[in-house]
């Protein structure tokens, strides 16, 4: 993909697209290994998670279903409140299932931490957190991630299926977008 067109846009490149492949391979190996033999469950968070499922559940050597949620957390400015809104629900029935959440990024935590306590109330055998990105703030909630990509720091990123304003989520690497974009 040509990216010249969004080239000014971005401030600094984070994760290249090579760093994130190799994360990915890794990863893969980790639940490769974990579920051997066992019944998987990917769930998708929509639509930031898109690009890490296509990506990481090929790299399985595994038989794996996927679904998909789509939720929407209440709360002003860019901060997540933790009241959480399900805008799609899952078609699967979780009961007696093995569920790996997909997720792109964890900035609170809040998010994810009402997620899995919404994921377990349903009878699954177990829940268990994939996420490619994880922001400090991540260390004051309750989330215990068990395939994580890489820590960043506290800024804004886009790419990777990350947006501003629905824009930037196909650019296959993570990047910090220039003051201008914000109207700054
Ligand atoms: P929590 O509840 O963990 O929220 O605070 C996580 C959700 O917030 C969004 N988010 C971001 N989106 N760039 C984005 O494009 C970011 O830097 C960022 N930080 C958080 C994202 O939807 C995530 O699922
Ligand atoms: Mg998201």
């Amino acid at each position: 993909m040509d990216q010249s067109d969004v080239g000014p846009d971005l401030a600094e490149i984070l994760l290249s697209e090579e760093q994130l492949t190799k994360k990915l391979d890794e990863l893969a190996a980790q639940i490769d290994a974990d579920y051997a033999g066992k019944d998987l469950l990917l769930v998708g968070v929509l639509k930031g998670a898109v690009m890490v499922m296509a990506d990481l559940s090929r790299r399985l050597h595994h038989k794996v279903q996927m679904d998909w949620m789509a939720v929407s957390s209440y709360g002003s400015g860019t901060k997540s409140s933790g009241v959480v809104r399900i805008l799609k629900d899952l078609d699967a029935d979780l009961t007696g299932r093995n569920v790996v959440i997909v997720e792109d990024i964890i900035d609170s935590g809040l998010t994810l931490s009402w997620l899995v306590s919404n994921l377990r109330s349903r009878g699954p055998e177990s829940v268990e957190i994939a996420a490619m990105l994880r922001k400090p703030d991540a260390a004051q909630a309750d989330v215990e991630v068990k395939y994580l990509g890489y820590d960043i720091p506290n800024e804004f990123v886009v790419g990777y299926g990350l947006d501003y304003a629905e824009n930037y989520r196909n650019l296959p690497f993570v990047a910090t977008l220039a003051p201008h974009v914000y109207g700054g």
